[in-house]
């Protein structure tokens, strides 16, 4: 990949106790109001003293995130700890585990850690195998150690922390962990690069960028890859996708991929949102926090993320993967409020807002998917502000056209922690879009914002099981609030459609 910064972390395994690594610093998770547990339970004499003095003395609890420094001054053995609260032992989930192990690594890394000691007993959790409790804490280290500092010149301050011992009790456990590890691993580098497509500003991330990206990764995960230029959608009828791309300089793209990890059986279609840039075109956004909008294109950089994870993992799905990119300028040849355009369905649609073009591109790029007879379509987008105002960050917001495809999607959030939240597309919201000299119009009004753009995609998948994630909210934030999702892009759903997709193989066979 040549936008993704592969992490540099060297992820190792170890069977043993992690106490009696020499010279080390451990992170480990501690329970809220539980005496001396898990691993250090059985801690050597000359460290359970210093732990015991310390945690009262600084009046440690365990409660979530709270983290403690342990420094044991002796000669051998595990040389630092950092405890962090994992809350109540009742309230644990695998995410609430993802995000202390984050905390851990930050705090690590904040007093110049270069290695890292972790646990990977789940008895100590309760459940789990080994295998899933090393993914889990591979990515909640990796995730949180992202940084985007490729365009700043000078000394880089922070130095990394670059490798990882993962300690499990028994030898034959140590393949379990590896394979969870390197999952996690895989995971978590496309996270960072979808991170870093988002982040890296419009001048760099252009269609064309894309396009490279997804050859890319298309070369290394031997797929197939077709890139449709202006011309190429002109001659197919794209109206509506050509619709945005008219105001800019910039070469639109329209980029298919198809992985074939499995033969016989109908592809999965992925369609990623893929604005290089929303200025609003005519209809103009306010220039405060415009500068964001280079995220615009997260659908389709979280699209590129999962293709190079199921390509990288060997997934047996079939998938196809459509990036409709471009930027969306006002210019002397941009679209005008009020045009009408026909769409690569045959449908005509009227553009009353220029800066409602998500909808534009993905109503052609979901019909071009329809083409390929998928028994799925899953489109990802940072399409409305409404969204954003129903739900906020804390869930993806959920609509399509079938219950089984929904809740395997909802289901999948729950287990990866990337949540998703269902909005009705009932037909009584149609009048809002219904054209009033075309077919369709792209704005219904403020009221149901989020619904009304669902329901216009809607229009375009016919009976084909789909769904559609509005990712508005959750694609980017603000200021740090989470510890394994720094400010800025978020890189969300990555994880949350690689477990979707495994989850369906995984049906498959049964
Ligand atoms: N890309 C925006 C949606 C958006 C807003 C994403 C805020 C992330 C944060 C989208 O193209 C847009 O401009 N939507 C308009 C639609 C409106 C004109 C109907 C919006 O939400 O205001
Ligand atoms: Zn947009
Ligand atoms: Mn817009």
């Amino acid at each position: 990949m040549r936008g993704a910064e592969k992490s540099q972390m060297d992820i190792k395994v170890k069977s043993g106790s992690i106490t009696k690594m020499d010279g080390e610093l451990a992170v480990l998770g501690f329970f809220e109001g539980e005496r001396l547990q898990g691993p250090i339970a059985s801690i050597d004499r000359g460290m359970r003293g210093k732990l015991k003095k310390t945690l009262s003395s600084e009046n440690f609890t365990g409660s979530f995130l709270q983290t403690i420094l342990i420094r044991p001054d002796r000669p051998k053995g595990l040389q630092r700890l950092i405890l962090v609260g994992l809350g109540k032992r009742n309230e644990i989930t695998e995410d609430r585990l993802r995000q202390a192990m984050g905390k851990g690594a930050t705090s690590a890394q904040a007093i110049g850690a270069k290695r890292i000691v972790l646990d990977c007993n789940p008895h100590f959790i309760g459940k789990g195998t080994v295998r899933a409790f090393s993914q889990i804490l591979v990515e909640g280290l990796i995730l949180s150690l992202y940084k985007l500092d490729r365009l700043k010149t000078g000394n880089k301050k922070e130095k990394p922390i670059e490798d990882c011992v993962l300690v499990v009790p028994e030898n034959k456990q140590v393949s379990q962990a590896e394979k969870g590890g390197a999952q996690g691993k895989v995971i978590s580098e496309a996270v960072h690069f979808v991170r870093d497509l988002c982040n890296l500003p419009s001048n760099i991330v252009t269609p064309s960028y894309l396009a490279q990206e997804a050859k890319t990764i298309a070369d290394e995960g031997r797929m197939q890859i077709t890139v449709l230029e202006r011309s190429d959608a002109e001659k197919l009828g794209m109206g509506a996708f050509l619709a945005v791309a008219r105001g800019t300089a910039e070469d639109p793209k329209f980029i298919v991929m198809e992985y074939k990890g499995i033969t016989g059986e109908k592809p999965i279609a992925l369609i990623g949102k893929s604005v290089t840039f929303d200025t609003g075109g005519i209809s103009l956004k306010p220039s405060e926090r415009m500068d964001q909008m280079k995220y615009d294109m997260s659908g389709g950089a979280t699209v590129l993320g999962v293709m190079s994870v199921i390509s990288r993992l060997k997934l047996p799905v079939h998938v196809v993967a459509i990036l409709p990119a471009t930027d969306n300028m006002p210019s002397g040849t941009a679209v005008h409020p009020g045009d009408v355009v026909t769409a690569l369905s045959g449908k005509t649609i009227e553009i009353d807002n220029t800066d409602a073009e998500g909808r534009l591109l993905l109503a052609d790029a979901l019909a071009y998917a329809a083409r390929y007879n998928p028994k799925a379509m899953i489109d990802l987008a940072t399409l409305t502000g409404a969204c954003v105002v129903a739900l906020g960050q804390h869930a993806i917001g959920l609509m399509g056209n079938q219950d089984t495809l929904i809740s395997e999607l909802q289901s999948a959030g729950e287990e990866s922690g990337e949540r998703l939240w269902p909005l009705p597309l009932w037909d009584d919201y149609f009048n809002q879009i219904k054209g009033e000299v075309a077919d369709l119009k792209n704005v219904g009004g403020r009221a149901a914002g989020a619904i009304t753009a669902g329901l216009f995609l809607k229009q375009f998948v016919g009976e084909i099981p789909w769904v559609h994630l509005d990712i508005a909210g959750t694609s980017w934030y603000s200021d740090a609030r989470h510890p394994y999702i720094p400010k800025g892009a978020t890189g969300i759903g990555v994880r949350l459609l690689v477990r979707y997709l495994t989850n369906h193989s995984k049906r498959k066979k049964r």
